[in-house]
């Protein structure tokens, strides 16, 4: 093996511990793969106290009150506590008792800028308590952004971090800093080179942390190749695609992958039947129970299309509410398993009142151990995206033989090939433009193909023989890590 690395992943959520969307997937499983390759590897979140049991955790306090100066006047105190992601493989959660502890979500504080530009400069003074002496020092989404920058300044004679290189990844270029980086005006901007502000400087909440980001590590990348393309765009980009063109050298695309042992039919005990892809048949059995469980009428030929992803403009949850409008015309059933925006939830549910025979709906806080259940039991699914930086669900939809209706966009693109009749190839259905009557043909043509018995099992064989496990990705990574060694 080429030299060992030594590996820094921060992120504001991780899974198991905290989790409000893919990145806590990520987050946890990258650093696996790359422990898995024999890299060395930590990983640094916050102690979310109302959310993170210690004890069940097993976790331990590791430095207590130090004192951790955000500039050459003002000061924070922090605590340091360790647990385990996997055997060898540390994870260190800064606890900030009044930016940190109180609050029962992960994000939504009035002073988010502020929590995670304490959250930033403690893991870099824990990284020096340490004596990390990282290669890597890799920064996950928005609340990681001024780490890069830090390094370039205020820490560039750190003599821990003195030979460490950044790398930034995007998971949504949505999610800036914050707050909405649209309704910032424009005297408030940030520009992303000036000195930082004081904490108690209201203007810390206006700081841009991914343009700090973009501007500073030494490499950007996205997850997955496709969205890459997209962010140096005007329609993608979210006000920041001249400054990603600017660096588009240093740009990279990787897909992500999924946890392949945590995702696995052949023995998910959250299946009433498990199976493989030479046992696709025995899918039927989690899809009678499925319908009787949640109120659908009991029958194996029906087609079951499910969708799990919140409930939002990006997931596309608008288009699905105008083809439900017209839901009689369409012969299956659906289960939707999200929760989100009010405005539509409550739009679906006024269309399950009217359509109780072929509509199920889910909220994903009180159901989602049954979400790979519903990969197993259904024969579609649904993720009409209006952007989406990777998508894991399509992936892990497809491990468990259901058959991916997505938008070709982002990582949906990169990981969905549209179905091909005359070849009999394809990995699913995609359609191009943001729009219902797309998204009504492409499940007109999926429930086409679900009529031949025959080439929908071989879509089905098809599709759970994907390789999308981690390990691919993680090589990819570490390719990457080294080009930034290079520099
Ligand atoms: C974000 C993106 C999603 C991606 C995930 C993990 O949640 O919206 O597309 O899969 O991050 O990278």
């Amino acid at each position: 093996m080429s030299k060992k690395l030594k590996i820094v992943s921060i992120a504001s959520e991780v899974a198991p511990f905290s989790k409000t969307g893919g990145l806590a997937d990520v987050a946890r499983s990258l650093p696996k793969a790359l422990k898995r390759l024999g890299h060395d590897v930590i990983v640094i979140t916050p102690m979310y106290g109302k959310i993170i049991d210690k004890k069940k955790n097993d976790l331990k306090l590791i430095f207590s009150d130090v004192k951790v100066y955000l500039n050459s006047t003002e000061t924070v105190q922090v605590n340091f506590w360790k647990g385990y992601l996997m055997e060898g493989l540390p994870i260190y959660f800064i606890e900030n008792k009044k930016y940190f502890s109180q609050r029962k979500s992960i994000y939504g504080s009035t002073h988010e800028n502020a929590r995670f530009l304490i959250f930033d400069v403690s893991a870099l003074k824990l990284i020096s308590l340490l004596k990390y002496e990282a290669d890597i020092v890799h920064c996950h989404d928005w609340q990681t952004g001024l780490i890069p920058f830090y390094l370039k300044t205020d820490f560039r004679y750190s003599k821990t971090l003195s030979k460490a290189k950044t790398i930034f990844t995007i998971h949504n270029l949505v999610f800036q800093f914050g707050r909405n980086w649209w309704e910032v005006p424009q005297d408030k901007k940030d520009f992303g080179r000036k000195r930082l502000p004081h904490i108690s400087d209201p203007d810390v909440e206006y700081l841009n942390f991914v343009k700090r980001a973009i501007l500073s590590a030494d490499i950007i990348n996205t997850v997955s190749e496709q969205y890459r393309e997209e962010i140096m765009t005007k329609n993608f980009g979210q006000d920041l695609h001249r400054i990603l063109k600017n660096r588009e050298g240093r740009l990279f695309g990787i897909v992500n992958g999924i946890d392949y042992k945590a995702y696995n039919p052949q023995n998910d005990p959250a299946l009433i039947s498990n199976f493989t892809h030479k046992k696709v048949h025995r899918k039927k059995l989690n899809k009678e129970y499925l319908q009787k469980k949640f109120g659908l009428p009991i029958n194996r030929d029906i087609p079951l299309i499910c969708a799990t992803s919140r409930v939002a403009y990006q997931k596309g949850t608008e288009l699905i509410i105008k083809i439900f409008e017209h839901l009689s015309s369409i012969n299956a059933q659906f289960i939707i398993m999200g929760d989100g925006d009010k405005g539509y939830l409550s739009k679906l549910k006024k269309i399950k009142q009217n359509y109780p025979k072929k509509l199920a709906l889910l909220s994903f806080s009180d159901n989602h151990k049954d979400e790979t259940l519903l990969y197993a039991g259904s024969d579609f699914f649904l993720l009409p995206s209006h952007h989406e930086p990777c998508g894991l669900n399509q992936m892990i939809a497809m491990r468990y033989g259901a058959v991916p209706i997505v938008r070709k966009v982002g990582g949906l693109h990169d990981t969905v090939k549209n179905y091909n009749a005359e070849k009999n190839t394809g990995t699913g259905f995609v359609f191009e433009k943001f729009n219902e009557i797309f998204l009504y043909e492409a499940i007109m043509r999926a429930l086409e193909l679900r009529k031949n018995s025959k080439a929908f099992r071989d879509m089905v064989v098809r599709i759970m023989q994907e390789s999308n496990s981690w390990e691919i990705p993680a090589k990819k990574y570490l390719a990457l890590f080294k080009k930034a060694m290079r520099g």
